[in-house]
């Protein structure tokens, strides 16, 4: 059987096209026959676009703000990963199997892989896109510090590697123009990482709305103030360091990172840098109408 430490550094693998963890890849018969509850609300996300943050407002929303709850189990266990699969620790299906309704789903799938079942059982889906530099810079940090991904060379190599959709769950732009476009149909509900960050109190109306559920003044009060970056970073159920530290090296950099800010790319892109990324952006998104803030 392989070892927790196989799965450290190893290359990815390809499923149907898509570059991803080889591990990931071994659970895929069991993700692809995963079955859908009704009442599952399913988040999904391109990797570093606010997984978490909309994960612990949702479960938050979920438990009517009760903080205690919700610091019940790690934020990983509390929102399980529909398509984690590492050896020698339950795969996402596994735990979903033994969570009760009404269940929070994660993935990071692009839209034409989300299991069937989602779809099937008109499961209610709401999405989170974050601008590509942030994205990519946030990408490159969590590359050094969660070693199930290659080791991803420097920032220059990393950022021709994202531009070529050679990371885990491959092109950004594909990602978020395909469930962009998949919106059209289906109950999706798509949120801006930057909206949430420059009024977070819209943002949670909006989900409400959605979920048609309403919750007193106080409450979403409470549920702004326990998941502001500043409280989810101290927090050991929402910030990931209980994670197996073979898996997540919090010294070499912490989980909850520069979320503070939007727009830190500025830090890291050189102006060649920058105008390149600015000219490949532009090839990638002509012809569609998904516009994104670079910075709040
Ligand atoms: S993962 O591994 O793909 O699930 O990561 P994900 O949670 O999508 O993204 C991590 C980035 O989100 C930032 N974050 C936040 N920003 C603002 N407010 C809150 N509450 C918050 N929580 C997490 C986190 O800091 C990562 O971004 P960077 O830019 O690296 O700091």
């Amino acid at each position: 059987a392989m070892d927790q430490e196989d799965a450290v550094r190893q290359e990815l693998g390809s499923l149907h096209g898509i570059p991803l963890f080889k591990s990931f890849i071994e659970g895929w018969p069991q993700v692809k026959a995963f079955q859908a509850r009704p009442d599952d609300l399913l988040i999904s996300t391109y990797p570093k676009s606010g997984t978490t943050w909309l994960s612990e407002i949702m479960d938050m929303i979920y438990h009517d703000g009760d903080v205690e709850k919700c610091r019940r189990d790690a934020i990983y266990n509390r929102v399980p990963f529909l398509e984690l699969k590492v050896p020698k620790c339950p795969s996402g299906v596994e735990q979903l199997e033994n969570t009760p309704s009404p269940r929070l789903v994660k993935t990071h799938l692009p839209v034409q892989l989300l299991p069937t079942s989602f779809w099937e059982k008109d499961c209610k889906v709401i999405y989170m896109a974050r601008n590509a530099k942030d994205v990519v810079i946030s990408y490159y940090y969590f590359h050094q510090m969660a070693k199930i991904h290659p080791d991803p060379g420097t920032q220059a190599e990393f950022l021709e590697n994202f531009m070529a959709g050679k990371v885990p769950y491959g092109s950004w732009y594909d990602h978020v123009r395909g469930w962009w476009e998949k919106k059209q149909e289906k109950k999706i509900l798509y949120l801006f990482y930057e909206d949430m960050k420059k009024d977070p109190r819209r943002e949670v109306q909006k989900i409400l709305q959605f979920l048609d559920k309403e919750l007193t003044e106080g409450t979403v009060e409470r549920i702004l103030h326990h998941t502001s970056f500043q409280e989810m970073k101290k927090n050991p159920a929402a910030n990931y360091e209980t994670m197996l530290p073979t898996l997540m090296d919090h010294s070499l950099s912490p989980f909850l990172r520069k979320g503070g800010i939007s727009g830190d790319w500025k830090n890291h892109f050189t102006v060649a840098q920058n105008e390149r990324f600015d000219q490949h952006y532009q090839e990638h998104m002509a012809g569609s109408d998904l516009h994104f803030q670079m910075e709040v």
